[in-house]
């Protein structure tokens, strides 16, 4: 080997070297800009195409940023089934509780649910089951939309700018005229993304009015609340400021308060505006008291009808999912609505929310058993067993309260004075109170199995009690 070759073969080796170093720093840059495009992908997955507002309550704009959110919240439109939960019966319309229950058409008697009276579906069906409704035969009023349209922009409309005043005006507005302004003003959508996330940071939040002024009542009351801890915090402050549930809220509550601006009890007429009752607290005892308590325009005791035969005033429970579940051991643990009906889902370096609300049964995996290390089948089987246990109590407790009705004729038919059954009524509406909580509630018991268990053997009581009241008057 001469000089100059081996020169020239000392230079191939050092180019060599410098091809092979730059490869390898090409490399290594590349895995780091994407890790860092990874990383930055989850701290801010939010690179906009377009610009959402306040005013914009088309889901299907939102999707362009946010596909994946948006893929999954188009599914609720597909039909679910499980034992108690989804919607069975054909595709065109859920399955009617009241045929599948026919004590509750009785029990219903004098009031629109005895007509109409079905499973709930997916979110994506919410405006147009309201719409379709036959309770709709029987007047209904705006108060109606809160929690069946994307509303927000009509109440601000409506109040100048201040949402709450604006919705304080739409109880007395008939439903077709509100339903009509909704449509009119573009905003005819079911339940949609600006109404849990705030537009400019996407941070979860609420926005219904009645929620924020029932949580404010429920703050400034004494009752504990363990399953929410920000209000206790609240209390021990200088409480200069009311309590908001947006400001003062942990970002795990606001996963449940985003849900508990719907399912949750309610009136709902043209009496006075949209109210969560919790001035008392979540218990189901503290909402029969302020119901209890509160009286109509017409001076009279607070009811929502009287029921048709017995003569009595009857309150109407309605899907009380926030309150039930504040009673149970998840809430008490931390575990958020959303925990089980919006699990995560993995997408490369982030995590997306299953926006497909819907039975966490159907999905056991994600929703379960990230806490949970037991085997589907045995996670299922517990759940089938609470429920089971609840349907048996709820069907004895649909017996008593026929007895009593049965009672209550018997009594009539004897010659009992309206005066003379006061009691036995008064026992027909604590019990009817306690059995459709559990009935109206979705869950079938899960989510405070013992709770459930308690109110509905309070019901069977009741009913049973006020049998005994109307046949000491039937002799
Ligand atoms: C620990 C898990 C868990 C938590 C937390 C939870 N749920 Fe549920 N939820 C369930 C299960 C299980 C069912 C029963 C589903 C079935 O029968 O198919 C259910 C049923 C329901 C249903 C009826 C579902 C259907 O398909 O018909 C609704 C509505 C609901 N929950 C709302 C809520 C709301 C609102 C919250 C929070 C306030 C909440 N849930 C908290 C587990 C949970
Ligand atoms: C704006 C009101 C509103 C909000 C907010 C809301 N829901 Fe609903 N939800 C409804 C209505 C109304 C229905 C019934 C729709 C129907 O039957 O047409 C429903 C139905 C459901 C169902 C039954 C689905 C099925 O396939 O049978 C579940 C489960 C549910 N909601 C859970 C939740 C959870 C969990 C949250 C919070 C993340 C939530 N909802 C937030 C109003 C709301
Ligand atoms: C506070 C919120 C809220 C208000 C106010 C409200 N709803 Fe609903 N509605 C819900 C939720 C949550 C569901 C799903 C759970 C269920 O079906 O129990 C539902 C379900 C329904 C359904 C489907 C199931 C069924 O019952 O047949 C209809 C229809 C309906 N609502 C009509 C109405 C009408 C009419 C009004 C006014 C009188 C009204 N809603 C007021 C929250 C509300
Ligand atoms: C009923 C309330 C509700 C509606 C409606 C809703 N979201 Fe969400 N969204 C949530 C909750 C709860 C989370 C979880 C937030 C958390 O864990 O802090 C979430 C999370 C998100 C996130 C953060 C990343 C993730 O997936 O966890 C994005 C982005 C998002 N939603 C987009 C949307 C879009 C787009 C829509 C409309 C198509 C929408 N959301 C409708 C409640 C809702
Ligand atoms: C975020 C965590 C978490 C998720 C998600 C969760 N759980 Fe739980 N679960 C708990 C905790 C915590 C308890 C309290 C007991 C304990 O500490 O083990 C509990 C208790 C229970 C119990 C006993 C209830 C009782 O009253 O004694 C059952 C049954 C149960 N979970 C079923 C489920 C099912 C079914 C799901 C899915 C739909 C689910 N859990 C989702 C954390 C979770």
């Amino acid at each position: 080997m001469n000089k100059s070759n081996e020169k020239s073969g000392k230079v191939g080796l050092f180019i060599l070297i410098i091809v092979v170093v730059a490869c390898a720093m090409a490399c290594v840059l590349a895995l780091l800009f994407n890790v860092a495009e990874r990383k930055s992908e989850a701290r801010n997955p939010y690179v906009r195409l377009v610009e959402v507002t306040e005013d914009d309550t088309d889901p299907a704009k939102w999707g362009k940023n946010w596909p994946k959110q948006y893929d999954s919240y188009k599914r609720t439109a597909l039909a679910t089934r499980t034992r108690f939960g989804g919607h069975g019966g054909s595709e065109a319309l859920p399955e009617e509780k009241i045929e599948r229950d026919p004590w509750l058409k009785r029990m219903f008697l004098g009031y629109a649910f005895s007509i109409d009276y079905r499973d709930r579906r997916g979110h994506a069906y919410m405006l147009s089951d309201q719409e379709i409704t036959k309770r709709q035969t029987k007047a209904q009023w705006g108060s109606c939309m809160h929690c069946h349209a994307s509303i927000m922009p009509v109440y601000r409309a409506l109040g100048d700018g201040d949402a709450l005043v604006g919705m304080n005006k739409t109880h007395a507005m008939p439903y077709a005229e509100l339903n009509k302004m909704v449509h009119d003003m573009g905003h005819g959508h079911p339940v949609s993304c600006v109404d849990c996330h705030d537009p400019k940071t996407m941070h979860v939040r609420v926005t219904r009015p009645a929620f924020i002024v029932g949580m404010q009542r429920l703050a400034e009351s004494d009752a504990p609340v363990p399953a929410i801890p920000s209000i206790a915090i609240w209390r021990k402050s200088s409480r200069s400021k009311p309590y908001d549930p947006n400001e003062d809220g942990t970002r795990n509550e606001m996963r449940s308060f985003v849900c508990g601006q719907c399912h949750v009890e309610y009136y709902c007429s043209k009496d006075f505006p949209l109210t969560f009752p919790w001035s008392n607290g979540l218990k189901m005892e503290d909402l029969e008291k302020e119901w209890d308590e509160t009286k109509l325009s017409s001076g009279s005791r607070f009811f929502d009808y009287k029921h048709k035969e017995s003569g009595a005033e009857i309150l109407k429970a309605q899907h009380p999912e926030f309150e039930l579940w504040s009673q149970g051991i998840h809430a008490r643990s931390g575990v958020a609505c959303a925990d089980c009906h919006m699990p995560y889902m993995r997408d490369g370096a982030s995590k997306v929310s299953d926006h497909w609300v819907r039975s966490p049964l159907l999905n056991v995996n994600r929703a379960c058993q990230t806490c949970h290390h037991f085997p589907e089948s045995e996670l299922l089987a517990r759940v089938d067993s609470i429920q089971g246990k609840n349907f048996d109590l709820l069907q004895r407790g649909g017996a008593a309260l026929m007895a009593l009705l049965d009672a209550v004729k018997e009594a009539r038919d004897a010659g009992a004075t309206a005066e003379q059954l006061k009691p036995a009524l008064e026992l027909q509406r604590k019990a009817q109170w306690r059995l459709d909580y559990i009935a109206a509630e979705n869950s079938m018991g899960f989510h405070a199995p013992q709770e459930a268990s308690r109110i509905l053997a309070e019901a069977v009581d009741y009913a049973r009690q006020g049998q005994v009241e109307a046949l000491r008057l039937a002799k």
